[in-house]
């Protein structure tokens, strides 16, 4: 019974989309009316409590409050709730959210109950409201200071040093955090916010914002902000802060702190020509504009692609934009992840490998084959890694693989994703293939996907042949753990010069010439593959020639004190702490306090002396991550 409704419901959504082939008029796919009501597939989601095949919400309207001393954040979500006419019951996730009072549209009392907090992974505790016939439903709520979603920076975590600055960080089950809706990446929601916010605090969100803000007359302005696409909810972003905007094109512009707007526009100017080369490739962006904004160095990822403001950390900015694949990747997301949709969370692949393939070529076609070809050639050296690591038959790795927590790193999800799409593109050819994405990213537009129907599209609208099908090994890709045999290996010269350079310097000691001429990729191949076990005398001579610890670029500067401290190197000390103190990008603090940690009393003694003062500065993942290294548990 339940699967006649998927199917009808798809076969709905499926015609709602195909009036409106754009995506470009929302009301059409946002129609509660059309709408399905179970995800579009089977997969279930085991990270939320909503059952949304029986009631779900479409639309999130926010009216909030920030407080920036209390750090907290609260006032009303009102809900529009579609269920079937008998359906008397609306499950949403929350986790620590404190509700004061939920009724109908008309003010009417609606019970509710807060079921068991599960501690462990974050998925929270399930918010039942009884319905009552409702189908509008207020909820008063505050998120407690400690919402791990959000982070609440002190003036002395800026770069301006006067003002607090708030971000949140949605993905992947945190928005329940300060959110009550249903937090599964299956479902879709629009939404509005009113967000009201100190002076002169700015404000922005993964919304349009609508018009100037409002002075409310109290030394404090409200913002409003429309998502009128359907987004899954992981999406719903915020931050505020002393930012100022600068435009790049017609269409891009970036945010920062005002004293960090300059170097943040140079590293990310080209953006407006990466959105033409995007669209060149797999058809129109659909979202209006695409903004950054570039947050203190405390934010946890790298970059979070949240709708028409993407979010990134400083610590990409070198001053000559080598790092600026980061952007690439947030803006491919713009179709893989925030258009089509993983379903689960065991399928991120569909969002972070679908994407990682999309950057690379993006890269290419902005700055050319070499670099392209160098940076795809980092990504396959880390699989070869982590398979060396954890074995060919580890289960983790295969790309549809159940989320641990604690990943394989990205080299599976990212960077086998990347390589299966790349291996497929290498067998049936570039033109064959980039036709297939472009209609799956049309066909599937504002939709959840799986594994399953990955395979499926892929059978039916690009594989001709069983000898094709066979030479592709889909069914390996997906579902079986390490690398199968038919692999495109990147362009085994990409890195020859390095390659030839890393062995001199292993046999004798030399020290490469042509560093100071070599691409960031380049260097990083040869920092990551050198000997690991380096005496003091030479780690001073490496970072006296190659000037390692005043590199600017931050990649660099973090496998220089990586090898430095697996060597107990004391100089690197100093500024490591300084590094840590500053910077909370979990890629970089967890594997540096890992290193620490793995190197006996000395390591231990500073890991703990410095991570007393900085876990107070990070963001609640990037303390999960650094006390787990640690053997911490809260
Ligand atoms: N969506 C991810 C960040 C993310 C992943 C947050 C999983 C929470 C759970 C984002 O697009 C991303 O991949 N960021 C990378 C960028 C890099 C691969 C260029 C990062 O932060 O390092
Ligand atoms: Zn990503």
């Amino acid at each position: 019974m339940r699967r006649t409704i998927t199917v009808l419901s798809l076969l709905l959504v499926t015609t709602a989309c195909a009036t409106s082939p754009t995506g470009s008029s929302p009301a059409t796919v946002a129609d509660p009316m059309v709408s399905p009501i179970l995800t579009g597939s089977d997969a279930v989601d085991t990270m939320t409590y909503a059952q949304p095949q029986e009631a779900r919400v479409t639309h999130v309207a926010l009216d909030l409050a920030l407080d920036f001393e209390a750090k907290r954040v609260g006032g009303v979500a009102d809900l529009r709730v579609l269920a079937e006419p008998g359906e008397e019951e609306l499950v949403l996730d929350s986790n620590g959210l404190q509700i004061s009072r939920i009724t109908d549209g008309s003010g009417r009392e609606l019970s509710y109950e807060i079921g068991e907090r599960v501690e462990e992974g974050g998925k929270g505790a399930p918010l039942t409201i009884q319905l009552d016939g409702a189908r509008n439903v207020s909820i008063q709520y505050m998120a407690p200071a400690d919402a791990a979603a959000l982070q609440w920076l002190t003036p002395e975590q800026t770069a301006g040093g006067e003002y607090p600055y708030l971000f949140s960080q949605g993905q992947a089950i945190l928005n329940r955090t300060w959110i009550p809706t249903q937090d599964s990446p299956g479902i879709r929601q629009t939404w509005e916010a009113r967000v009201t916010a100190p002076k002169p605090l700015d404000v922005v969100m993964s919304g349009v914002r609508q018009g100037e803000p409002e002075d409310l007359g109290n030394g404090r302005r409200a913002f409003r902000f429309v998502m009128d696409k359907p987004v899954p909810p992981y999406l719903i972003a915020i931050a505020a802060g002393d930012i100022d905007f600068q435009a790049i094109g017609p269409r891009s512009g970036v945010w920062a702190e005002p004293s960090a707007l300059e170097r943040a526009y140079n590293e990310v100017a080209d953006t407006e020509e990466m959105i033409d080369a995007a669209e060149e490739l797999y058809g129109e962006y659909r979202w209006g504009r695409y903004d950054m904004i570039v947050l203190p160095p405390a934010f946890p990822y790298g970059g979070m692609e949240n709708p028409v403001m993407t979010f990134l950390t400083p610590t990409f900015i070198a001053g000559d934009r080598s790092n600026n694949g980061l952007v690439a990747h947030e803006l491919a997301h713009s179709w893989s992840g925030n258009l089509v949709t993983n379903a689960v969370w065991e399928d991120s692949w569909l969002n972070e490998g679908v994407t990682s393939y999309f950057e690379n070529r993006i890269v290419e076609a902005v700055y050319g084959e070499k670099r392209a070809e160098q940076e795809a050639a980092l990504a396959f050296a880390g699989i070869e890694d982590v398979l060396a690591e954890v074995g060919m038959d580890a289960p983790g790795t295969a790309l549809h693989h159940e989320s641990t927590g604690a990943e394989i790193g990205s080299a599976i999800t990212y960077d086998k994703g990347h390589f299966f799409l790349r291996t497929v593109e290498n067998i049936v050819g570039r033109e064959r293939f980039d036709a297939w994405l472009r209609q799956w990213f049309d066909n599937h537009a504002f939709q959840p996907a799986t594994s399953e129907l990955f395979y499926d599209d892929m059978m039916a609208n690009l594989v001709v042949s069983q000898a094709e099908a066979d030479r592709l090994m889909l069914r390996e890709w997906i579902f079986e753990p390490g690398l199968p045999s038919n692999v495109a290996r990147p362009d085994a010269s990409a890195f020859a010069e390095v390659d030839t350079a890393v062995t001199a310097y292993a046999n004798s000691g030399t020290i490469p010439a042509a560093y100071e001429g070599w691409t960031s990729a380049e260097r990083v191949r040869f920092l990551d593959n050198i000997p690991k076990t380096r005496s003091a005398v030479q780690l001073a001579e490496l970072d006296r020639t190659l000037e390692l610890s005043s590199s600017q670029n931050n990649e660099i500067l973090f496998l220089w004190l990586e090898l430095a401290l697996a060597n107990r190197y004391e100089p690197a000390v100093p500024q490591t702490e300084e590094f840590l103190g500053r910077v909370g990008r979990a890629k970089f603090v967890s594997p540096l306090f890992a290193t620490l940690w793995s190197e006996g009393d000395w390591g231990r003694e500073h890991a703990t002396r410095i991570y007393t003062e900085t876990r107070p500065t990070y963001h609640a993942v990037t303390r999960g991550a650094v006390d787990r290294v640690m053997g911490r548990s809260e």
